[in-house]
């Protein structure tokens, strides 16, 4: 069978089934978002380098505008990125444009998008009715610093979905959570904060401790190191995060009565409902119940950092989705539509520092009008519960896709997911935590995914960090094409 490719995109050209039976898309089966419990089947790797030594080379090949264009960009731009995870060895694709579920890059080859800008673009590209909030509010002043009609639209969606009553605004996720942590800090009096190690809550140096490092085998889950993630950070701030494993509440208890003892007793614990940066993992029964309970019991602040999980997984995020009751949750990328916006919301108790101002929240774009005109329109009129279910039935289909090809191949794999986002996970055993994470990554497998992917008119984000997120603007042939294709690499790997 031919690869499925959208119309538009470029066709890749070399035979990929020279032999033995060509792949015919499995059946889809009930999602278990568990591995395989029978033996599975081995994967060669050194088919797997051999692909990707194919895919890459193609990749190359039909990519020569974003060659062209890394040459240009890298003289005046480091690493010829705004961004380091932008970046993309030997070049990064450069992309034109995009429109509902897909993204054009420079050479032209169009792709459906299923990494959706670090799963920002819920909405799809250039909704329209985003799009002509954007406009309205262009033509009536982009800024003023002072507030606007639409913040207060805002900040009442989100006490509707969220249950919080006492919102602010920022301009990313960093900002959202650096500001959580300082409020966290104010109302309790301490300095130490908890994290759950190898989580990401962005680039500030409170947050950038114990992420994208190995765990190394004996070392103690009860005793996680802070180590910094990259230079520049003072050794003083990064001891003062501790990491301690997800899903994991005894451990939790035991790190909190340790620093209790040493007269460290933290301010706070910042994490995830559900770890949506080392793929997708979901709390195990009864854990959030458990941090919400120890957190209360030690008057630590419990802010849930629904960055991702906020307005993609339900429209009260990770806190509707789990029925979890914290301090203070932060939100940011589909928030704005695509445009840089950013909140915290808390209890009035919580906040209380900020209106009286003993806690300093600025910023001189915070509630930026064009923004919030995007928030306003986002929240009221496209991320509607019609969207949510049509976002369910999606997830469900490319869940069930996948989980059909990994029966009918009895490959050692699984997918996990929650509404708009998932992930196939490449593991035999269950991927609970960061080190479990760790230990099932397979970086040839992973890479020639992507590059597979690719060359097939899928865009998605890069690694195993987070694979999909779906947007309102898909279909169900967009997941048929992914799941497809995804059968095509198994069956390209196994045959
Ligand atoms: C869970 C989480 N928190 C915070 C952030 C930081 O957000 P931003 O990149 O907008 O600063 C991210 C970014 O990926 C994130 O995934």
């Amino acid at each position: 069978m031919a690869t499925v490719i959208q119309s538009g995109a470029v066709e890749p050209s070399s035979p990929r089934f020279a032999a033995g039976p060509a792949y015919r898309p499995a059946p889809p089966a009930a999602p278990r978002m568990e591995p395989p419990a029978g033996p599975v089947t081995e994967l060669d790797p050194a088919r797997i380098r051999r692909l990707a030594v194919v895919e890459a080379r193609r990749l190359d090949d039909r990519t020569q505008g974003s060659a062209a264009m890394f040459e240009r960009a890298k003289a005046v731009m480091t690493g010829g990125v705004p961004s380091s995870y932008q970046a993309r060895k030997p070049w990064p694709i450069y992309l034109d444009r995009g429109a509902g579920q897909h993204v054009w890059d420079v050479d032209g080859t169009r792709y459906l998008d299923v990494h959706n800008a670090f799963g920002s673009m819920v909405q799809g590209h250039a909704n329209p009715i985003i799009a002509e909030a954007v406009a309205r509010r262009a033509r009536l002043g982009t800024h003023f610093a002072a507030p606007t009609e639409d913040s207060i639209a805002v900040a009442e969606q989100l006490e509707r979905r969220f249950g919080l009553p006492q919102w602010r605004f920022l301009n990313s996720g960093s900002e959202a959570t650096m500001d959580a942590i300082r409020l966290a800090r104010a109302l309790t009096g301490r300095d130490t904060i908890l994290k759950i190690f190898g989580s990401y809550h962005g680039h500030h140096d409170y947050v950038m401790v114990s992420i994208g490092v190995s765990v190394y085998e004996g070392t103690d889950r009860n005793d996680y190191p802070s180590i910094p993630y990259g230079a520049g950070i003072p050794d003083v701030v990064t001891q003062m995060t501790i990491p301690v494993p997800f899903n994991d509440a005894d451990a939790l208890e035991r790190r909190i009565e340790r620093l209790v003892a040493e007269g460290r007793l933290p301010a706070c614990l910042i994490m995830e409902a559900a770890l949506m940066n080392c793929g997708v993992i979901l709390p195990e029964p009864g854990y959030l119940e458990r941090v919400r309970e120890i957190t209360r019991r030690h008057g630590i602040v419990w802010i849930v950092d629904e960055v991702k999980t906020g307005l993609t997984i339900a429209a009260g995020g990770a806190t509707e989705y789990f029925g979890i009751r914290p301090d203070m949750i932060c939100l940011a990328k589909a928030l704005g539509g695509g445009l840089p916006a950013a909140a915290i919301g808390a209890t009035y108790e919580v906040m209380e520092p900020v209106r009286d101002g003993r806690v300093v929240m600025v910023g001189t774009y915070n509630g930026n009008p064009l923004v919030m005109a995007a928030a306003r329109a986002n929240l009221e009129l496209v991320l509607t519960p019609a969207a949510y279910a049509h976002l369910g039935v999606l997830n469900d289909r490319i869940l069930g896709g996948v989980q059909g090809v990994i029966d009918a191949y009895g490959i050692g794999a699984y997918p996990v997911g929650i509404r708009s986002k998932g992930v196939i996970a490449f593991s035999r055993t269950k991927v609970v935590d960061y080190e479990s994470f760790k230990n099932a990554q397979d970086e040839a497998l992973i890479g020639l995914t992507w590059l597979w992917n690719a060359n097939r008119g899928i865009f998605a984000a890069p690694g195993r960090d987070e694979e999909w997120t779906l947007s309102i603007a898909m279909t169900d042939a967009d997941v048929d094409h992914y799941v497809n294709t995804f059968g095509e690499l198994v069956h390209a790997l196994t045959r």
